[in-house]
C-alpha cells in the first residue's frame, strides 16, 4: 500500500501565519503538523509516500526532504493550483499506479494513528474506507449519512447536514477511485471534491466501508483547532529536563525542557514544552504552552499558547492566553510616557486589547 499526503492548498484561515509559512508546517507541540501524518503512515507500515505540494513546495521539501529521517521514501507531486482533493488524487495516478493507498490530509492529526485502520482495510478489502466522527458543527466538513451501518449519502459542507458525522481527513482507496475522480464535475467552489468521488463510488455499487473513529481527531486548519491539538498532544507527553533550571525556578507537572534552554526565576507549569535554546526569565509559562526554539520570554505570563521560533515577548502586563505567535515576532512594552500603543503588524493579523 502507498501513502498520499495532501499538503498543497492556501491556508487562508490561518493568515497572516500562512503568508510566510505552509499551514501544514505550523507546529503542534513543537512538531510540524505534517510530520504527525508521515509518522502515522510509517507506523502503519506504509513507506512509499507521495506528498502533493502547491505554492509552498520549497518549504515543505526543505522540512521533509527525501523522508529518510522518518524511515520512508518521499516523492513530491506538484499541483498547479488547489483544485480540490479529488484533483490531487487525479494528478497522483502516475505515482499511485494500481496500488491501494491511504490518503491523509496534511493538516489532520489522529490521536490513535491509523495502524489498526489500515489493517481493517487490508482484511476487509472494500473499495474505499472512510473515517467518520461526530462533530458539533457538521456544516464545516464533508458529512455522511448512514443507514443500517452503510453509507448512503455524502455531501461536502452541507448547509443543512443530514447527520453530525463528519468525514475525517484520512481515506483509503483501491484503484477504482480513478474512475470516480475522472467522472465527477467541479463543485460550486470550483473544486473536484473527494466527497463527490466517494458518493460516485456509493452510487455505482462499489463497497465503501464507514469506520467511526474513537479517540480525538483534529483538523488544524483554524486557530482554535491548532490550540486544541496542541493541548491534546501536550497532555499525552512526558516531561524531561535537558536544559538549565536555576534554584529559584519551579517546574510543575509534565514539562519538556530541551537542550540549551535557560530557565531563571520562573515557574513552568505543565504540560508544556520549551524548545532548544529558549530563555524564560522572571516569567510564568502555564499549562498547554509550546515555546519553539530560540525564543525569549522575559517578565511575562503566558499559557495555552504557541510561540514560534525566535520570538521575544517582554514585560507584558497581563497574562497572554490562547495565542498563536509567529516566527521572529517581538512583543514588548513602551516606556510609561507618552501612554501609547505602537504596532508594526502584518496583513490580516488579529490583536485583542483589553
Ligand atoms: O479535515 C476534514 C475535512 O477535510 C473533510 O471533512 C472534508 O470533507 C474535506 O473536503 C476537507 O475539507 P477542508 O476544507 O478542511 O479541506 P482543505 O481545503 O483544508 O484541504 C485539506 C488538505 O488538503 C490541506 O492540507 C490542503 C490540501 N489540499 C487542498 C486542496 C483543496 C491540497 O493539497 N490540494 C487541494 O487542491
Amino acid at each position: 500500500m502507498k501513502g498520499l499526503i495532501l499538503s498543497g492548498g492556501k491556508g487562508t484561515r490561518l493568515r497572516p501565519l500562512t503568508f510566510t509559512q505552509a499551514k501544514q508546517l505550523v507546529p503542534v507541540a513543537n512538531k510540524p503538523c505534517l510530520f504527525y501524518g508521515i509518522e502515522a503512515l510509517k507506523e502503519a507500515g506504509i513507506e512509499e509516500i507521495g506528498i502533493v505540494v502547491g505554492e509552498t513546495k520549497e518549504e515543505i521539501g526543505a522540512a521533509v526532504g527525501d523522508g529518510s529521517r522518518f524511515g520512508v521514501q518521499i516523492s513530491y507531486i506538484e499541483q498547479d493550483a488547489p483544485l480540490g482533493l479529488a484533483h490531487a488524487v487525479k494528478i497522483s495516478q502516475p505515482f499511485l499506479k494500481d496500488e491501494p493507498f491511504v490518503m491523509y490530509l496534511g493538516d489532520n492529526i489522529l490521536k490513535k494513528g491509523i495502524k489498526s485502520l489500515v489493517e481493517e482495510f487490508k482484511t476487509e478489502q472494500p473499495n474505499s474506507m472512510i473515517l467518520l466522527t461526530e462533530v458539533p458543527d457538521p456544516h464545516m466538513f464533508g458529512v455522511a449519512e448512514l443507514k443500517d451501518g452503510k453509507v448512503i449519502n455524502l455531501v461536502e459542507k452541507p448547509k443543512e447536514p443530514k447527520s453530525n458525522l463528519a468525514l475525517v481527513g484520512v481515506y483509503m482507496f483501491d484503484s477504482n477511485i480513478f474512475e470516480a475522480v475522472n467522472a465527477i464535475k467541479p463543485s460550486w467552489r470550483n473544486e473536484l471534491e473527494i466527497t463527490d468521488a466517494i458518493q460516485y463510488l456509493v452510487e455505482h455499487g462499489y463497497k465503501v466501508r464507514p469506520h467511526i473513529v474513537t479517540g480525538w481527531w483534529k483538523d488544524t486548519g483554524k486557530l482554535e483547532d491548532i490550540l486544541e491539538a496542541n493541548r491534546l498532544i501536550l497532555e499525552g507527553m512526558s516531561g524531561k529536563i535537558l536544559g538549565i533550571v536555576d534554584e529559584t525556578s519551579k517546574i510543575n507537572g509534565q514539562v519538556f525542557i530541551e537542550k540549551g534552554v535557560k530557565i531563571k526565576n520562573s515557574t513552568i507549569r505543565g504540560p508544556a514544552i520549551i524548545g532548544e535554546g529558549s530563555e524564560i526569565i522572571d516569567s510564568y509559562v502555564g499549562p498547554f504552552t509550546s515555546i519553539e526554539p530560540r525564543c525569549k520570554i522575559l517578565r511575562t505570563e503566558i499559557e495555552n499558547s504557541i510561540v514560534l521560533e525566535g520570538s521575544e515577548i517582554c514585560d507584558i502586563g497581563s497574562r497572554i492566553d490562547e495565542s498563536l505567535i509567529g516566527r521572529g515576532v517581538k512583543i514588548f512594552k513602551c516606556p510609561p510616557k507618552p501612554s501609547v500603543y505602537k504596532f508594526m503588524v502584518g496583513d490580516q493579523s488579529e490583536i485583542v486589547l483589553k
